[in-house]
């Protein structure tokens, strides 16, 4: 297979769908967040490369805000971290990602492991809107293939680390897609910690709600940043401020892939911004 640029690895799409071997622990341990590295990652489609060279740590138990304009490649390094890229045919990618040092792309490593350490919520709440709220809750126990768990207490623990168990624990067998927008989207984080992931993804997570489900879903970040390391991308300036610990600006231009201009704590990215480019976009002078 030919590569765009030395070092690129062309991904094969997974085809892995073997049970785990490790059961989920009965409670949540506290305090046990991973942290992703990534060393140099580089991604195309196709030929077209649009990262380049991605340096990032987003530390164990602390939240980690990507912003920048459209198009920059926050959504497809999002990906990278948990394996999703290759699910696109023409994905190609570079570089490391190192979860507690280990890489998930070592050719030892099933990607359903890695997609249940790191998982993900997208920008449109998408629950299984015929499913009830209960199967919703356990639907990723079985995509990745975990068996022989109390699937009610992994429902009420993850409705409630969600925030969501109060208002739904008199109605687990209604349709998913019966509850408000907010509500889904807080389901759908229910989902996600239901296979007790060490980091989960969010792709503008309230980007399609109102300010009251918005200022919930920041609530139960705030919550969860305890046991959880969250990586999430925002192009709401404030709440990357209201929600964040680090913060790392991309930027792309026409001949030039997406990639980070800087990186650091999130009141210094936004307090005091080395690059004119991080000071000009955080003001909302562009993008
Ligand atoms: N499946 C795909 N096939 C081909 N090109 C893609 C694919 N997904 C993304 N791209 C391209 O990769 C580049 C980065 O896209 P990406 O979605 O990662 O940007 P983004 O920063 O998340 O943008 P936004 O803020 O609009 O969500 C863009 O040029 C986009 O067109
Ligand atoms: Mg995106």
């Amino acid at each position: 297979m030919t590569s765009p640029d030395s070092g690129a690895t062309t991904l094969a799409p997974a085809a892995d769908t073997q049970p785990l071997a490790t059961p989920i622990p009965a409670a949540p341990p506290h305090g046990r967040g991973s942290t992703l590295v990534a060393e140099s990652v580089s991604a195309w489609f196709g030929t077209h490369k649009v990262l380049e060279r991605v340096d990032l740590v987003m530390a164990a138990n602390s939240v980690t805000a990507l912003i920048g304009p459209s198009g920059c490649g926050k959504s497809t390094f999002l990906r990278i971290l948990n394996r999703m890229h290759e699910l696109v045919p023409s994905a190609q990618l570079a570089g490391r990602v190192l979860l507690d040092g280990e890489d998930i792309y070592d050719s030892a490593r099933r990607p359903i492991e890695t997609r249940r350490r790191v998982g993900m919520v997208f920008q449109k709440p998408n629950p299984f809107p015929a499913m009830s709220i209960y199967d919703n809750v356990v639907a990723g126990l079985k995509l990745t293939g975990v068996r022989g768990v109390d699937k009610d207490t992994i429902v009420q623990r993850s409705l409630t680390r969600a925030g969501l168990w109060n208002e739904v624990r008199n109605r687990l067998r209604q349709p998913g897609g019966a509850l408000s927008g907010g509500q889904q989207q807080r389901l759908c984080i229910a989902r996600s910690l239901a296979v007790d992931p060490d980091v989960l993804l969010m792709d503008e997570p309230c980007s399609a709600l109102d300010p009251t489900s918005t200022r919930r879903i920041e609530e139960t970040i705030g919550e969860l940043r305890d046991d959880i390391t969250i990586v999430i991308v925002t192009h709401n300036m404030q709440q990357a401020q209201r929600v964040s610990d680090h913060c790392a600006f991309f930027l792309a231009a026409e001949n030039t892939p997406g990639h980070i201009v800087e990186s650091g704590p999130t009141t210094e990215i936004f307090g005091t911004p080395r690059d004119p480019r991080t000071a000009d976009y955080v003001a909302g002078r562009f993008g």
